[in-house]
């Protein structure tokens, strides 16, 4: 497996808001390799954001490149991983940003801080799996398990030595820093007996809520207190997630479990009483549970204080309307496709644009006015032929190819509607924004309906994040101030649909002032 530093998950960074963070990275194995800062805003800094072929070109064996941003205006949970092909499998790590020195949390301080990252096996190379999930089609393949830190957890064969242990003491307050890192499914979490407060999400505070189970889709991340019981229980209590599944076919349906253990501080526990503890298990909703996650996503308010105001933009300069959903290419000749039929592949799209990685940097090509050849501007602001999105599907699925990006002139407000399509079956596609955080207005099923829907938006106290799940068969609205110039991916984090085509870029260009240029590149920046 590929890691970094020879840890699995690898290395944490920790910074507090406003610090510059530069990170040496050396590639030291035979694949191309780039890192993603997950959620970082990277003002002005749009070369370390890392997405290989958009912002970089790859680091390739035996090179290096120094990532080198600072934070700006984020305290919060986050996360850095892979972007190159499914490297991100094994190549993740938390980034933990703490509040300005003497600027308290605007909530009770907690006695620990616990990283939890959830992540995705596979026993196989992943390469292996991208390849061909890519060449023919094939459907989300499924891995061998869910991790808790690295770790299986018991509830797998043989795995119950490599189970995360968290040990609290009774009657304190944790701060769990919760982050999915599976590549292609969202996850419930809950610990047996115990009740999770919400106090944050993608590094932006909320307004407090109480909750037994999580949803998190992949690319989320999510501060949550957990409060202890006052007195030692006489017992151990599992912690579990497994998937919440919209699609159809094959899906790994099994639950990754740690385990919440007491140690009591004044009489001595032997390790054979700890063995005989009784084990509380958690319930989980069931794995098509979309009220707990339409209920659960509505309990995110941004926090909305004076300290935190929510900056909601009120007006509009630019609104799209996106769907997003699966299709269908045809099958390449002498190839075998495991699409809907045996003449299609399954692909996913865009405004029915399967985006296509050019074999330069996008960001590069803007910088240096040669787009041509690499890019065009021609993104469709809405798609190209309108259908009911949650009736039958159009007869023709097929997607056209292309490497199109939308142009936002600087400091542009976005409203943007991303839309399921149902195509091929109704699925959650959790959406993930480069270089921004946007505010989530509005979320429902059915149809998005411009002359009605918009009535319906919260303006007042929206939650501000960086990945949002459009839910099957239903739409979200966000809206970003495009202040931030540069070249910025967005895709869905369920990372077999980025690899079929589910992404496109935004041009952000420059603003007038000094300080709203995009600044060259560094030197070190890897060449094609
Ligand atoms: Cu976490 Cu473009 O990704």
């Amino acid at each position: 497996m590929v890691t970094v530093n020879g840890q699995f998950p690898g290395p944490r960074v920790t910074a507090r808001e406003g610090d510059r963070v530069v990170v040496n990275v050396t590639n030291y194995v035979s694949n191309n390799i780039t890192i993603h800062w997950h959620g970082i805003r990277q003002l002005q800094s749009g070369w370390a954001d890392g997405p290989a072929y958009v912002t970089q070109c790859p680091i390739q064996t035996g090179q290096s490149y120094v990532y080198n941003f600072t934070i700006v205006g984020q305290r919060g949970t986050l996360w850095w991983h892979a972007h190159a092909s499914w490297l991100r499998s094994t190549v993740y790590g938390p980034i933990i940003i703490l509040p300005k020195r003497n600027v308290p949390y605007p909530f009770i301080k907690p006695y620990k801080e616990v990283p939890i990252i959830f992540g995705e096996w596979f026993n196989a190379d992943t390469e292996a799996i991208v390849t061909q999930s890519l060449q023919t089609g094939g459907g989300p393949n499924v891995s061998e398990a869910y991790t808790i830190n690295g770790l299986p957890g018991p509830l797998y064969n043989c795995s119950t030595k490599d189970t995360f242990r968290l040990k609290v003491k009774p009657g304190k307050t944790y701060l769990l820093r919760l982050i999915n890192a599976a590549l292609n499914d969202e996850l419930f979490f809950s610990i047996a007996n115990h009740t999770f407060t919400v106090v944050d999400a993608d590094a932006v505070y909320v307004k407090p809520f109480n909750t037994k189970t999580i949803l998190i889709t992949p690319g989320q991340t999510s501060n949550v207190l957990l409060k202890t019981k006052l007195h030692y229980p006489r017992a151990k209590f599992l912690m579990s997630a497994r998937p919440y599944v919209t699609g159809s076919g094959t899906f790994d349906n099994s639950t990754t479990a740690g385990i919440l253990e007491y140690e009591s501080s004044s009489t001595v526990v032997s390790t054979t009483s700890v063995k005989n503890l009784k084990l509380y298990k958690p319930v989980l909703p069931v794995l098509n549970d979309t009220s707990f996650a339409t209920n659960f996503a509505k309990k995110f308010r941004s926090l909305a204080s004076a300290q935190f105001p929510a900056n909601v933009p009120l007006t509009v300069d630019k609104r799209f309307f996106f769907t997003v959903g699966l299709g269908t290419n045809p099958c390449p000749k002498n190839q075998i496709c495991q699409g809907p039929s045996n003449t299609t592949k399954f692909t996913a799209s865009i405004n029915n644009v399967s985006f296509v990685l050019p074999s330069t940097a996008l960001l590069q090509a803007h910088f240096s006015g040669k787009s041509k050849g690499v890019y065009s501007t021609n993104f469709p602001k809405s798609p190209l032929i309108p259908f009911n999105y949650t009736g039958t599907p159009p007869n023709n699925t097929n997607v056209s190819n292309g490497t199109q990006l939308v142009v936002l002139p600087f400091n542009t407000t976005v409203e943007l509607v991303l839309q399921d399509t149902s195509i091929l079956g109704a699925e959650s596609h959790p959406l993930h924004l480069h270089g921004y955080n946007f505010f989530v207005l509005g979320r429902d099923f059915g149809n998005y309906d411009p002359n009605k829907d918009p009535a319906k938006f919260n303006l007042v106290d929206p939650v501000e994040r960086n990945t949002i799940g459009v839910p099957a068969g239903g739409w979200v609205a966000i809206r970003f101030l495009a202040d931030n110039p540069g070249v910025w991916f967005m895709h869905c984090h369920l990372e077999v649909h980025t690899t079929w085509g589910l992404k496109m870029a935004w041009v952000v260009s420059d603003g007038k002032l000094p300080n709203q240029k995009l600044p060259p590149p560094p030197s070190d920046l890897p060449k094609c």
